[in-house]
């Protein structure tokens, strides 16, 4: 039985997904505060608890046998964590620290972390490898490496084993239109140009036509969410048959950047629409450009992405298409139309 905490967030409820998929059990904790529990595969087992509740997380070590716990529950709207740290520090790094210590409590020294590019800041080398300095420029990047910091420390002194996953832009939608990115509010650059070509939004805007890339937007490592739900497996497999001794952290994208202008282009072309472009002050704390490195989880864990930029907006378009208003009443749900 494998615990994933989050399972009803967008990145969470894709590898529960691909983990019933390949026959594992799954037991998920959710607060659905910003998950959502049609996204919640069927055959998974629900609780509606918090991480940050010791008896909501004993409960489950009680009833079910975890092997191994996925950890995807946080708030990350850098934005947000920038006028409310306090919400950041508690939800993200606190919670974490119960968690962490109910787990260790009950025995359970299987862990991988959801982490982020955010923890890098504003890098000084391109693709950013895992040995770039951390140096977060967010309350947001800052919490998660404080729990990466946490983590590390377990390891040394309860010999937990963990692996940390660095996420740089999560994007798409499972292949069978079934769930797909419903954050609220939406803040990310995919699924807000596909609103806005689908009627939702009367234009969108380019934050910042200044940056020193080759067309003076933000370049930014979109990896499907398929494509990071599989490195999660892999990491679990490798934890699944380890002798205690797995302490890793990897980057996850494409290692390929596209800037925002690529973006909306490629939008405009797989959709058949034109977006109406309004060009923007730079948004606060946007490096100019994030590329990862994913050469180590490739050369140890045998990963490689299957879907390019293409298949990655053709799938979010697919789950848009038929989910307007995402996951809420009256949207049409269970649609198997996606092509390649
Ligand atoms: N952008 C626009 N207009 C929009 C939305 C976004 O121009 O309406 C731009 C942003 O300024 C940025 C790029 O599109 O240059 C991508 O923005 P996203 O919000 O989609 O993604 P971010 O790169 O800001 O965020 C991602 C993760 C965060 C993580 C961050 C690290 O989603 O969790 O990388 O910097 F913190």
């Amino acid at each position: 039985m494998i615990l994933v905490v989050g399972g009803a967030g967008y990145i969470g409820s894709h590898v529960v997904k691909e983990l019933i998929r390949r026959g594992n059990e799954v037991v998920v904790l959710d607060n659905l505060t910003t998950g959502h529990k049609q996204a919640i595969d069927k055959e998974a087992i629900f609780i509606k608890g918090n991480l940050g509740n010791k008896q909501d997380v004993s409960l489950i070590f009680e009833k079910y046998p975890v092997k191994a716990v996925m950890h995807f529950a946080a708030n990350s709207l850098v934005s947000e964590s920038v006028v409310n740290p306090l919400k950041y520090y508690l939800n993200n790094v606190v919670a974490t620290f119960t968690l962490l210590e109910t787990m260790l409590e009950y025995g359970i020294k299987k862990f991988i972390f959801s982490s982020t590019a955010a923890t890098y800041g504003i890098p000084e080398q391109i693709p950013i490898t895992e040995m770039t300095p951390t140096k977060p420029i967010n309350p947001y990047g800052q919490s998660k490496l404080m729990v990466e910091q946490i983590v590390k420390d377990c390891a040394i002194a309860y010999s937990l084993e963990y692996t940390i996953l660095r996420y740089f832009n999560a994007a798409g939608a499972d292949e069978t239109g079934t769930i797909g990115e419903n954050h609220n509010p939406e803040t990310h650059l995919i699924p807000i140009v596909l609103q806005h070509l689908q009627g939702q939004r009367k234009r969108i805007s380019i934050f910042g036509t200044d940056y020193s890339t080759y067309d003076g937007t933000c370049i930014r490592d979109y990896i499907h969410v398929t494509d990071l739900a599989k490195a999660h497996i892999l990491a679990l497999d490798a934890m699944l048959i380890s002798k205690g001794n797995i302490h890793r952290t990897y980057n996850l994208g494409n290692g390929q950047g596209y800037s925002v202008r690529d973006i909306i282009r490629k939008c405009e072309e797989i959709t058949g629409r034109k977006a109406n472009i309004h060009y923007a002050e730079r948004r606060t704390g946007d490096p100019a450009i994030l590329i990862a490195s994913s050469a180590n989880i490739e050369r140890e864990l045998g990963w490689q992405p299957s879907y390019r930029l293409e298949d990655i907006i053709k799938t979010a378009w697919n789950w848009h298409k038929n989910h307007p208003h995402g996951y809420e009443k009256g949207s049409v749900r269970g649609s198997y139309t996606y092509e390649s």
